[in-house]
């Protein structure tokens, strides 16, 4: 599943909820989450994010790891 990190706090300029084909991605408050049970791994979402605050859970930056928990923990 694609993962959404803290780099959409402050901005959540919310274009990547238009392009989701499953619409898996929702507002939780301080920024936008992607929900991995939906999540088809199309990947439209993070070339569409203007400030690249969306990778695959494989592909996260360290220092945003613990990003990976807070999408998943949404959807608990
Ligand atoms: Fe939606 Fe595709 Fe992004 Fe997954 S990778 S959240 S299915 S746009
Ligand atoms: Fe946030 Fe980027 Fe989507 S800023 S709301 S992840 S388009």
């Amino acid at each position: 599943a694609y993962v959404i990190t803290t780099g959409c706090a402050g901005v959540k300029d919310a274009a990547c909820t238009e392009v989701c084909p499953v619409e898996c991605i929702h507002d939780a408050g301080d920024q936008f989450v992607i929900d991995p049970g939906e999540c088809i791994n199309c990947g439209l979402c993070a070339v569409t994010c203007p400030v690249n605050a969306i990778f695959q859970d494989t592909d996260v930056p360290a220092e945003h790891a613990a990003s990976i928990a807070r999408n998943r923990d949404v959807f608990l």
